[in-house]
């Protein structure tokens, strides 16, 4: 089976990052489309490793990976090494991922709480002996997500080196503490600081928000890449922008009519992916995809209360037609 291999991928990597209930197969898929053949790599959101090995069926499903997808990296969390290699053999067998991920960096109480997450950062041995412990159970490279620290900003500098040692392929760091949740801004300069401390690739992360800002969070951090999370929502074009940035090309604005393009082909592969009575999980990417546009305004409420296909398509052309 193929495997990514993150030292001999192409600089820079370019990555979506995971991120629960939006990268999921069908908003990879649009992105995907989109941005055409480049050597793009997607993380899928993460799933508990504890109910992939208890078999659910809800979550095995999320690990499903639809062959435009690949390269395909499955997040997973959990704080048990032997049941997060067990999740690890359960998700290679039935759906061979390029790569697997570890989340240490999930800020969230109810994730921290059961030691999962960021919480990880606290207890570098643990963290150590998962990471053994799926690499000994898989192929695929296994890369660890993580951020500067609990709450001091340097503590990623030693736990990035006990994850490295422990056999981690690659490492993404979020710049911000859990502390700081979201507040602040993302320190691309601290990490940088952790790229320099280990020999294995890492990938910058947080506050990367339009294409234009990769090549700067590049200059600044001395990455090998970038994980984009809320730069994609609503905007799954900024891959391709920045692909046309780095040919030295000045990317067109995405005209009203080309988001409603694909706003009805991810709607068509949600619904392929869920079920037709899906259409009210899909509205979370509709204030993400109309974010800020003046006159899609009037339409705003209808468009956040539909309940089928026929009704959301049907805002979508008016839409369409008062440009
Ligand atoms: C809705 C949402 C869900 C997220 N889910 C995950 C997740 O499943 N795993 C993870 O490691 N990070 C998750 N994150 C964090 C992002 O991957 C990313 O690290 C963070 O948002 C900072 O990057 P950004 O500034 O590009 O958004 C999530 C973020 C958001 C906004």
């Amino acid at each position: 089976m193929a495997t990514i291999d993150w030292k001999s991928l192409p600089r820079p990597i370019v990555a979506l990052s995971p991120m629960a209930d939006m990268t999921d197969s069908a908003f990879c898929r649009v992105v995907k489309e989109i941005t055409g053949s480049s050597p793009l790599v997607m993380f899928r959101e993460m799933v508990s490793s504890e109910a992939v090995v208890r078999g659910n069926d809800k979550t095995l499903g999320m690990t499903a990976i639809h062959p435009d997808e690949r390269p395909l990296v499955q997040q997973i969390f959990g704080s048990d090494p032997t049941t997060m290699a067990e999740a690890v053999r359960i998700i290679d067998t039935e759906h061979h991922p390029e790569g697997f991920d570890i989340n240490m960096g999930c800020p969230v109480y109810k994730i921290v709480s059961n030691f999962n997450g960021a919480a990880l950062m606290k207890e570098p041995e643990r963290a150590a002996a998962i990471v053994k412990a799926m690499k000994a159970a898989t192929h695929a490279p296994v890369s660890v997500k993580i951020r500067l620290g609990w709450s001091d900003p340097t503590d990623a500098i030693t736990f990035a080196k006990v994850l490295e040692d422990a056999g981690a392929d690659l490492l993404t760091v979020h710049g911000r503490t859990r502390t700081q949740g979201y507040s602040g801004v993302a320190d691309w300069q601290a990490v940088g600081n952790v790229k320099r401390a280990v020999s294995i690739p890492v990938l910058c992360n947080g506050d990367i928000h339009k294409a234009e800002l990769i090549q700067k969070a590049l200059d600044i951090s001395g990455c090998d890449g970038v994980l984009i999370a809320r730069g994609a929502l609503g905007n799954p074009w900024i891959f391709k922008h920045f692909n046309e940035l780095a040919a030295g090309k000045t990317p067109e604005p995405v005209t009203l009519n080309e988001r409603i393009r694909v706003v009805k082909r991810h709607l068509a592969l949600h619904l392929e992916q869920y079920g037709p009575e899906s259409v009210t999980t899909f509205r979370k990417h509709l204030s993400w995809y109309f974010k800020g546009l003046p006159h899609v305004k009037s339409h705003r409420e209808k468009m956040m209360t539909v309940k089928t296909r026929e009704e959301l398509e049907a805002v979508l052309d008016e839409i369409g037609k008062n440009i």
